[in-house]
């Protein structure tokens, strides 16, 4: 099993290494080769994606990415920007399914912005599907409106579009991750107005015929979002598409606090994947040490499980992420009185500490 190792530049490197020495940490030893992406990748081979990185990506079982998008890189044309090399990894590898766990942990009930009877033992998965959708359909543009009450106004238009076997794939990973989860997935759709999720309903019931373990629901995404500030812990998997799950998944990331505990897979096909934490490359305390590694660290959880088929070992990593936390030590953005503040490295230390005990 070989892991490609990206980390960036901003917090990346920092969080990485964290990641890193938690892996080795596990009894199995896993091959991980190093390569420079974004602003490291720009500095290195003047490109944020080096044909070398792209390569090592493609080979390897799976990809570990810390983050990219440094502030001293904005004055860089955009096909230098380190952002697109993520868009470029995502484009060249085919990882079209966007994995984003919300967990809250115990620990950090205080941190969410719902009553702690609301989100205690939250544990849900939003998949949302990358590659299609409004984002990337044709034709769009601005132009004269060919008919309407404003007919020959300027007008902005965009085109959403799902194909019969972008949603099949998605749905197949959706019902195979509820499968190893609570059984029980809703597929969020606006089928009551538009003809793209209606498709997209029918196609994910039809689906559904293979996997009959799986309790499947449909919800429209109105009342998903309402249902996910209202009673979150009554879902478990929820697939949607490209818009609906930008959108979705952020607001159930802020249910947990903070963004430097979400970590995130996007998967191609065959379960190879590119794990990174759901998290920017914070240029306001990249190299300062203070940055919370937990993200990452969880990220390679989620890269065990899912590419690895290493099961065992992604509970073990985060049952040593609980006791952690359980022990009350705490990075400066989930800091709280009465626990012990830590940095980057210790926190990382800490993990590997956990995994022993
Ligand atoms: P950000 O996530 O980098 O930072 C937002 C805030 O959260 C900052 O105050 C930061 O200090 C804090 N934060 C983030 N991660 C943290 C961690 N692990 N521990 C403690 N605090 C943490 O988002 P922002 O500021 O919008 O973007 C910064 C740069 O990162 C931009 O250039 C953006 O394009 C890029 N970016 C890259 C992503 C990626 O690599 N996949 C994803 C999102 C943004
Ligand atoms: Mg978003």
């Amino acid at each position: 099993m070989k892991i490609a190792i990206l980390p960036g530049d901003g917090i990346g490197p920092e969080i990485v290494d964290q990641a890193i020495k938690v892996l080795n940490a596990l009894d199995e030893k896993f091959e991980m080769e190093s390569a420079p992406v974004g602003g490291a990748g720009y500095e290195a081979h003047g490109h944020p994606l080096p044909e070398g990185t792209l390569k090592l990506a493609k080979e390897a079982d799976a990809v570990l990415f810390g983050a990219v998008g440094d502030w001293k890189y904005d004055t860089l044309d955009r096909p230098l920007r380190p952002e697109q090399a993520i868009l470029g990894l995502r484009k060249n590898l085919q990882l079209f399914a966007n994995l984003r766990p919300a967990i809250l942990y115990p620990e950090l009930a205080g941190a969410s912005t719902l009553k702690p009877e609301v989100v205690s033992g939250l544990d849900i998965l939003i998949i949302r599907e990358l590659t299609g959708d409004i984002y990337f359909g044709q034709p769009r543009g601005v132009r004269a409106a060919p008919d309407g009450p404003f007919q020959g106004a300027r007008e902005g238009f965009d085109t959403m579009r799902y194909s019969e076997p972008e949603i099949r794939r998605i749905a197949h990973v959706a019902f195979q991750t509820a499968r190893k989860r609570g059984k029980r997935l809703t597929s969020v759709d606006k089928a009551n107005v538009l003809e793209t999720f209606q498709f997209w309903k029918d196609i994910v019931t039809d689906v559904h015929k293979e996997y009959q373990d799986v309790a499947l629901e449909h919800m429209y995404v109105d009342n998903a979002a309402m249902q996910l500030v209202r009673a979150p812990k009554k879902f478990d998997v929820i697939v949607t598409g490209n818009m609906f799950g930008d959108i979705l998944s952020d607001a159930a990331a802020m249910l947990t606090g903070s963004i430097g505990m979400l970590p995130s897979a996007s998967l191609d096909a065959n379960n190879k994947g590119l794990y990174e934490p759901s998290h920017g490359s914070a240029p306001d305390i990249a190299g300062k040490g203070v940055a919370n590694p937990l993200a990452t660290i969880l990220s390679a959880a989620m890269m065990l499980r899912y590419s690895l088929n290493r099961a065992e070992q992604a509970d073990r990593i985060e049952n040593a992420v609980k006791k952690v936390l359980a022990s009350g030590l705490r990075t400066p953005d989930i800091h709280e009185e009465g626990t012990q503040r830590v940095g980057t490295t210790e926190m990382g230390d800490a993990v590997v500490r956990a995994l022993a005990s």
